[in-house]
């Protein structure tokens, strides 16, 4: 989402922070050293680890920062288009309408808007790709209508259908992979769509509505944002920014702390959706939002299975789920809430996974717990309890925000997308930007200093933290972190606002958003941030996406997206020769044609990235 990122950085800048936390930093590379890991020296900055021998890993010419609207790839590699916005799934479905960006029923049989997370699956015969429609941009959904919102009831059920995962099988036609049509895999999954409570708040008060008093099943997803997967196949989608489509019709409505504390107001974003569904009225339904916010599990090769929200992992802004599983067999999921101030989370399953297409009852039965980071590159997971919140079980996993306000966790700068390092128990989070850093608490009370793993005041330009589990466990409760890179600008600012030392004025970026390991280690980095191209931003160009050295802390520009567009989603095929990557609402802020050209209304997209020689993209 567009998140007002402010244009100029005139107030203090946290710089002693910075310092402090350079310094500290010789602790943790010494400790490094002396267990045996590579070797590190520091950086001038002192923030970036550098291997004294580094092998090779990039071998592109890195992309130069544009403003152009198109798609930018290094000389030798190819885009191509896989599936837009509107893109028929059946045969039975309409031709994308660019006048009036469809109706309810030819959305229901199409690709959604605004494509995020997504990932790629494969039985051997078939493959297929699950991609989450996070939200939907109503200047073009509703291009039809002069105020850009919503005039009828199918206006409102086309957003709806907008909304949700596309799940589309692809095939290899002339060497390229294409969406395919009325293939038995095709599916969409949208806001109506009915889903079953599973976890530890089934049942719970909390969740009971007029519709559904035994808080059993839900009617769709909404705001899905990043993925993730799991080892026994299924896709996981992440609810994030739910609290936009809720309003009430009543103004003497008294909203309480818990759904302020969500965001949850007395009007919505726009949508309307209150005026087709009255389930979305807090004031008729108030329990409603308290059944969005989750997780939620799909098999994409059981195109009659009903999705699964499950409660156990808690009650959030979900960005993505990166799941792994520990040397015990323990399914450990990584998960971001993206606000300023929120928390970051882990999820440990009380049962072992040993293989297998089903994964029971691994995603219901675990802790769930929220991370505290110390000034001196320790960590502690704290766990989310009965008694360490006061607060009973399926409380915790619905209002998982007061639990790790509660258990004090650490404030951080909007947890984005979280990544496992293939090799290694080493883990990246993206920390987008917080203005408020330094400068208020978070919604909760929770106060929000410089310091830490965010330790710029007004941070405008985002970061990424790592962090290394004790005794390369992930169930373990204590960990060593730093950070890989701190975005900045070094053309504009000295100091803090200049970045770490792995950013330069070749490869700057802000609000590093969507990451994943590729098969060789490599990091790579998508963003959604400022691309006014000025003052702060000046010489960054449009969103984009990088590849990192985790050894090295080499980070270099492998995409330049178009205009007004954010960079989300990756994924490759099985032999990694194609990467799939998601633009995300071309033209939101700036005008935009892309993909088609011409005067074409913009379309958010899925592209695939290949190398004209065949190797390896990944
Ligand atoms: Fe949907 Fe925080 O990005
Ligand atoms: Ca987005
Ligand atoms: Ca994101
Ligand atoms: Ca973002």
């Amino acid at each position: 989402m567009p998140d007002g990122t402010r244009q100029t950085a005139d107030g203090p800048t946290g710089f002693d922070h910075v310092l402090q936390c350079a310094l500290a930093r010789r602790q943790f590379l010494g400790a490094a050293v002396s267990m045996g890991a590579a070797a590190f020296v520091l950086g001038v900055g002192g923030f970036v680890p550098r291997a004294r021998a580094a092998a090779p890993v990039f071998d592109f010419s890195p992309v130069p920062a544009n403003s152009l609207d198109t798609v930018t790839v290094p000389a030798g590699y190819t885009w191509r288009i896989v599936a837009r916005w509107g893109d028929p799934l059946w045969s039975s479905g309409q031709a994308f309408d660019p006048e009036s960006g469809g109706t309810a029923k030819s959305q229901r049989l199409a690709f959604g808007d605004n494509n995020d997370g997504m990932a790629l699956f494969s039985d051997g015969t078939r493959t297929v790709l699950a991609v989450n429609n996070e939200y939907v941009n109503r200047a073009t959904l509703f291009g039809n209508r002069p105020e850009a919102r919503p005039e009828t009831e199918d206006d409102i059920r086309k957003a709806m259908a907008g909304h949700g995962i596309s799940i589309v099988q692809i095939g290899e036609k002339s060497g390229h992979w294409i969406l395919e049509r009325d293939q038995p895999l095709n599916r969409r999954i949208t806001a109506e769509t009915p889903m079953r409570i599973a976890g530890p708040a089934r049942g719970h008060a909390w969740l009971r509505t007029a519709a559904d008093p035994n808080a059993e099943q839900v009617l769709g997803t909404l705001n899905n944002c990043g993925a993730g997967r799991t080892p026994w196949g299924t896709y996981l989608t992440c609810e994030e920014n739910f609290n936009g489509y809720f309003t009430s019709s009543d103004p003497d409505f008294v909203i309480d702390d818990a759904k302020k504390r969500y965001g949850i107001r007395d009007r919505d974003w726009g949508y309307g959706f209150a005026r087709a569904d009255e389930r979305f009225d807090i004031a008729k339904h108030p329990n409603e939002a308290n059944r969005f916010g989750y997780v939620v599990e799909i098999d994409p090769f059981d195109p009659e299975s009903m999705p699964v929200k499950r409660t156990a992992l808690g009650r959030f802004k979900h960005e993505n789920a990166e799941v792994v599983v520990n040397g015990s067999g323990r399914v450990v999921v990584y998960m971001g809430d993206d606000e300023r101030g929120e928390f970051l989370y882990r999820y440990v399953s009380n049962g072992t996974y040993s293989g297998g297409r089903d994964g029971g009852d691994l995603l219901d039965n675990g802790t769930l717990y929220a991370a505290k980071f110390n000034e001196d590159l320790t960590g502690t997971w704290l766990a989310l309890t009965p008694e360490t919140t006061a607060m009973a079980d399926a409380e915790i996993r619905i209002l998982s925000r007061f639990a790790a306000s509660r258990a004090g966790a650490t404030t951080m700068d909007r947890p984005e997308w979280v990544a496992a390092h293939p090799d290694k128990a080493e883990l990246y989070c993206a920390l987008t930007n917080n203005r408020d850093r330094g400068k208020k608490a978070n919604a909760g009370g929770d106060a929000m200093p410089a310091s830490g793993p965010n330790p710029r005041a007004e941070n405008l330009y985002g970061q990424v933290v790592r962090w290394r589990p004790d005794g390369g466990d992930h169930a373990a409760d204590t960990f060593t972190w730093d950070l890989f890179c701190v975005a900045g600008n070094p053309a504009v600012h000295k100091g803090a606002y200049s970045g770490s030392d792995n950013i330069d004025p070749d490869n700057m970026f802000n609000a590093p958003d969507g990451l994943g390991f590729d098969s060789r280690g490599r990091l790579w980095i998508q963003t959604d941030g400022n691309d006014s191209n000025r003052k702060d931003f000046a010489g960054m160009g449009n969103n984009q996406m990088l590849v990192g050295d985790p050894l090295s802390g080499d980070i270099r520009r492998f995409m330049v997206g178009p205009r007004g567009c954010e960079i989300t989603g990756l994924c490759w095929d099985a032999d990694y020769t194609t990467m799939f990557v998601g633009i995300q609402h071309p033209g939101e802020k700036r005008s935009s044609h892309f993909p088609d050209g011409g005067d074409s209304v913009p379309r958010s997209c899925v592209i695939a990235v290949t190398r004209d020689d065949g190797a390896t993209v990944g």
